[in-house]
C-alpha cells in the first residue's frame, strides 16, 4: 500500500524553541546548529529554530539555521505584534522554506491577565498580525495559545479569523497539559465542523505533558483531523515537557493497523538525536523514558530473558536497531585504536570531525588507563562531558587534590585557568566536594546558587565512571553542568565549573518565561 498525502502528518520539532525554554535548558549557537543539522537529515518536516526577538543570540540562531537548512521549513516564534513578526522574518528569510509562526493567548485567563484584551480587541489584533505575516511570507503558522481552556466559541471565531487573513497553518496547543484524549479529538472534529476553512489549512496540535498525556493527545488530535504534530526530542520543554518526538513517530509505525499515518522521519536517527538533545541540554533521559530511556529494551526478569530468547516478539514490540540501538555493548579497551574509537561512536550515534575525533580520542586513553574495561555507556558518557566540549570557557579545572576521610578538616587544592591565567587556591569545607565548591568561589567569587548537584554511577564496579550534573541560579537565569570522570570530585569540579561558565554566557539573555507567559 502507498502512503497517501492523507495519511502523512508533519513533525513539526521545537525542541530548539520550547524545549530550549526548560529552565537551564539554554544551548549555545554551536550547538543549536548541530541539532538543526540532525533534525534536518533525519527528516524533520518544520523546525522551529528560536524566538527571534528575544535575544540577538536566538535572532542569530534563527538566521543561520535558516541559512544551512537543507530541506526542513524553518519557523521562528513571535508575539501577535508587528515588531515580533517583522523580526522574525527578518531571520526566518534566509531558508529556502521560511515560516511565520505567530501566538496569541485565547482564554479567558490569557485574555484578561496576560494579554489585557477583550475579545473584540484580540480578534482585531490577531486578523491585523496575521495578514501582516502573510505579507511578509506565505507560510503563516498562528496558535491561539491556551486554545484547550477556551470557549469554544470563541476558538472557532478566531480560527476563522486567522484563516481569512492567510494562516497555513493553524495550531490548537494544549498549553498548561490540561486537556485529555478525548477532548483533546473533540476540539479538533468541532472546529473542522464550524470553522469555513478549516479544512484547507493543516491542523497542528501542541501538547504540553503536565497530566502525562501528551503523547495521546497528540495522537487522539490526529485522529480527528490534525496533520501537524508539535513535539521535541525526549519531550524536553517547560515544566513536564512538550510531546515526545520518538513516542509520537514510533506510535504510528509500530501500530499502523490503527493509526494508519506516516511520517518522514528516519526512526533509527531517534538515539542519536536524543544522546546529543539530552547532552547538550543537561537534562538527562530517565531510564525508562519510552524508546529511548536506557532500559527501554533492557530485559531482567527471568520470564521476560527466557521469552526473548525463544523469540524477540515475545517480549518486544519493536527492535533496538529500528531506533537506532546498536547491540553491542563491550568494547573498547586501552589498546583500541582511533579507527576503532571512530567506528563505535558512529555506531553510538556520535559523527565526529577529525578535530573532534584527536580531542575524544586523548580523553578516551585516559579513560581506557583508568578503568579496565571501556562500556558503551562510558563513551557516551564521554561525549557527554560537557565540560571539556567549550573552546570558548573562561574557566578551567587545572589541578585538583583533596584530603577527605574520618579525619577533618577535608581539604582541596585547587588550580583554576581563569581568563587564560592560572591561579591556585586551598579550601577546606564539609567534606570534599564542599571543599572543592569552596575553593572554585574563592578563585572566582559569584553570586550564582548551587540548586541541584547529583552523581550518576554511568557502569557498574567501583572503577566506574561518576556523571555529575550541576544546577546553578543566579537571578532567574540557570544554568546545567555536567562532566564524568572516574573519580567524582574531579567530576564535580568540572560540572560546576561547566554550570559556571554556561551562566557567564547566558547573562544577557531574555529569560523566555519574561516572553511567553
Ligand atoms: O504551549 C504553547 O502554547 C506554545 C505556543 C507559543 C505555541 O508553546
Ligand atoms: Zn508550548
Amino acid at each position: 500500500m502507498t502512503n497517501s498525502k492523507q495519511d502523512q502528518v508533519l513533525i513539526f520539532d521545537t525542541t530548539l524553541r520550547d524545549g530550549e525554554q526548560s529552565p537551564g535548558a539554554t544551548m549555545t549557537l554551536e550547538e543549536k546548529l548541530e541539532i538543526a543539522e540532525l533534525l534536518d537529515q533525519m527528516g524533520v518536516d518544520i523546525i522551529e529554530a528560536g524566538f527571534p526577538i528575544a535575544s540577538e543570540g536566538d535572532f542569530e540562531a534563527v538566521s543561520k539555521i535558516a541559512a544551512q537548512a537543507k530541506n526542513a521549513v524553518i519557523c521562528g516564534l513571535s508575539r501577535a505584534n508587528f515588531m515580533d513578526i517583522d523580526r522574525c522574518w527578518e531571520a526566518v528569510k534566509h531558508a529556502a522554506r521560511p515560516r511565520i509562526h505567530t501566538f496569541i493567548g485565547t482564554s479567558p485567563l490569557h485574555r484578561e491577565y496576560q494579554v489585557r484584551m477583550d475579545m473584540e480587541e484580540m480578534a482585531e489584533q490577531i486578523e491585523k498580525t496575521v495578514a501582516h505575516a502573510r505579507n511578509l511570507c506565505d507560510n503563516v503558522q498562528w496558535s491561539a495559545m491556551d486554545a484547550t481552556r477556551t470557549e469554544e466559541d470563541y476558538l472557532a471565531r478566531v480560527c476563522e479569523i486567522a484563516i481569512k487573513a492567510g494562516a497555513t497553518t493553524i495550531n490548537i496547543p494544549d498549553t498548561v497539559g490540561y486537556t485529555a484524549p478525548r477532548e483533546s479529538a473533540d476540539i479538533i472534529k468541532m472546529l473542522l465542523e464550524r470553522v469555513p476553512g478549516m479544512d484547507e489549512v493543516t491542523i497542528a496540535t501542541h501538547c504540553h505533558n503536565d497530566l502525562g498525556m501528551a503523547t495521546a493527545n497528540s495522537l487522539a488530535a490526529v485522529e480527528a483531523g490534525a496533520r501537524q504534530i508539535e513535539c521535541t526530542i525526549n519531550g524536553l520543554g517547560e515544566r513536564a515537557g512538550n510531546t515526545a518526538l520518538e513516542e509520537v513517530v514510533m506510535a504510528m509505525r509500530v501500530r499502523n493497523d490503527i493509526m494508519p499515518y506516516h511520517t518522514g522521519i528516519d526512526a533509527t536517527r531517534l538515539m542519536q538525536a536524543s544522546r546529543m538533545v539530552a547532552t547538550v541540554s543537561g537534562f538527562p533521559v530517565q531510564f525508562n523514558k519510552a524508546i529511548v530511556g536506557k532500559n527501554a529494551f533492557a530485559h531482567e526478569s527471568g520470564i521476560h530473558q527466557d521469552g526473548m530468547l525463544k523469540h524477540a516478539g515475545t517480549f518486544e514490540i519493536m527492535r533496538p536497531e529500528d531506533v537506532g540501538l546498536s547491540e553491542t555493548s563491550l568494547v573498547m579497551g586501552k589498546h583500541s585504536g582511533r579507527a576503532a574509537l571512530r567506528a563505535k561512536l558512529n555506531d553510538l550515534g556520535f559523527e565526529l570531525g577529525d578535530n573532534q575525533l584527536k580531542d575524544v580520542f586523548v580523553r578516551f586513553k585516559d579513560l581506557a588507563d583508568r578503568k579496565k574495561e571501556v562500556f558503551d555507556e562510558d563513551l557516551i558518557a564521554l561525549m557527554q562531558d560537557s565540560s571539556t566540549s567549550a573552546v570558548h570557557d573562561r574557566i578551567r579545572v587545572k589541578s585538583l587534590r583533596v584530603v577527605c576521610g574520618t579525619e577533618g578538616p577535608q581539604t582541596a587544592d585547587l588550580t583554576l585557568s581563569i581568563d587564560g591565567q592560572d591561579m591556585s587556591v586551598q579550601e577546606t569545607g564539609d567534606g570534599p566536594v564542599d571543599a572543592t565548591f569552596n575553593a572554585v568561589q574563592s578563585l572566582f567569587p559569584h553570586e550564582a546558587k548551587l540548586a541541584l548537584y547529583q552523581v550518576h554511577a554511568v557502569t557498574e564496579g567501583t572503577d566506574a565512571q561518576a556523571t555529575v550534573s550541576v544546577r546553578m541560579e543566579e537571578n532567574g537565569k540557570i544554568a546545567m553542568g555536567q562532566s564524568a570522570d572516574t573519580d567524582t570530585v574531579v567530576a564535580s569540579a568540572k560540572a560546576y565549573v561547566n554550570a559556571l561558565n554556561k551562566l557567564l554566557v547566558r547573562r544577557e539573555k531574555t529569560a523566555p518565561q519574561e516572553l511567553v507567559g
